[in-house]
């Protein structure tokens, strides 16, 4: 900042002036970009990021990371192709995560390849999958399991000048776990890395269907809309995700962070769906279960998430009337999957349990 004030000020220096500014902006961009990452760190660690899940097509978000990686690409005279599919998808989660993570990946692939290309493929199936290939140093078998892992980094002999914390890929690592997708990598050391990300088909939104010019959607989300859901569940963060998910999609949801409140909400009201956590601060869950049961109010859908799996606890709470119980950790995309399940006659032998 001081040569950037000096050049200003010395009519000889002037055209120093956007060259330093450069510097300047780059070295501040760098350490804001590292306490960023080390505060995201933290924050995915202590639970305290919300899923903020809309619908978007893929395509754009890919375009757009891959537009963001070509000017270093290009720096190094590397090119990237895109493979995409020529029905578009739209995918059902959280953006701004998605992107960071296909962001981190594509700048390592240009980071760390010196010759060749980087390669973006997205293939269509049940789920989707997006591989980020590349043609460079590649990593080494023994390193495979730590490069996620907090401010690893391999030595490069050949590029020492690579910037970056390390802390990429384990941020990556927890915005996949967060998402409910998953991240593999194959690498051969000299010859190139591909990571692919899978995107399972919860997430995926059904295409829209063109039909004589007209567009019709068929998505899952159209059941959703309108649904009354009581969600019983004491953690905050859980809740939001939760509640933003459904009520992005139309549902008319009431939450409860308790027992009391989730018996007080069913005296009130009636609703198509439950979701209860077992675990609650006041109370065992099953105590709003036998609620129902008394009570005689009849709900479309129970819904019961525990963190307990045994047997013996499922069959009680099966017992008590709960259409589907899913073990923790959940993620949103096994909600939405549990809550559109038709409940089903053959599934009521107790054996319904999905983990
Ligand atoms: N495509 C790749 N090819 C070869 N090595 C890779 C590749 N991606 C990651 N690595 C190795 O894994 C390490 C960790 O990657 P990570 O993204 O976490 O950190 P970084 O890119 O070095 O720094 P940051 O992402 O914080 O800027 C890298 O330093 C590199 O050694
Ligand atoms: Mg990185």
């Amino acid at each position: 900042a001081e040569l950037v004030e000096r050049a200003t000020s010395d009519p000889q220096q002037a055209h120093r002036v956007p060259e330093l500014a450069r510097s300047l902006w780059a070295n501040a961009r760098s350490l804001v970009d590292l306490v960023s990452d080390v505060l995201d760190l933290t924050r995915l660690d202590s639970g305290q990021t919300d899923l903020h899940v809309t619908e978007f097509p893929l395509h754009e978000l890919i375009d757009a990371e891959v537009f963001q990686a070509e000017a270093a690409a290009d720096g190094k005279g590397l090119t990237i192709a895109k493979v995409l599919p020529a029905t578009p998808v739209k995918l059902l989660t959280d953006r701004t995560k998605l992107k960071r993570v296909i962001a981190n990946l594509l700048s390592n692939a240009v980071k760390f390849t010196e010759r060749g290309s980087v390669q973006v493929e997205c293939v269509v199936r049940d789920d989707v999958r997006i591989s980020i290939a590349d043609t460079g140093i590649g990593i080494p078998g023994e390193a495979l399991n730590k490069i996620f892992d907090e401010f690893f980094q391999l030595r490069n002999p050949e590029r020492n000048r690579e910037k970056g914390a390390g802390l990429g890929l384990a941020i990556c690592r927890r915005l996949v776990a967060s998402l409910g997708c998953t991240l593999s990598l194959e690498s051969v050391v000299g010859t190139g890395t591909t990571f692919t990300l899978i995107i399972p088909k919860e997430l995926v939104a059904r295409p829209a269907i063109v039909d004589g010019g007209m567009s019709a959607e068929i998505d899952s989300g159209d059941r959703i809309k309108g649904l009354r859901v009581l969600l019983v569940e004491d953690n905050e963060v859980a809740r939001r995700a939760v509640e933003e998910l459904l009520s992005g999609e139309g549902a008319k949801v009431t939450a409860a962070a308790d027992g009391r409140s989730a018996l007080a909400s069913l005296d009130k009201a009636e609703f198509d769906v439950l979701l209860l956590d077992l675990n609650l601060p006041d109370m065992d869950g099953t105590g709003v279960l036998h609620r129902l049961s008394e009570s005689g109010q009849l709900i479309g859908r129970k819904i019961v998430i525990s963190g307990d799996a045994r047997p013996e606890r499922v069959s009680q709470v099966k017992a008590l009337g709960a259409d589907e119980i899913l073990a923790k950790p959940v993620s949103l995309a096994r909600i939405r999957t549990a809550i559109l399940k038709e409940t089903d006659a053959s599934d009521q032998n107790g054996f319904g349990t999905t983990t």
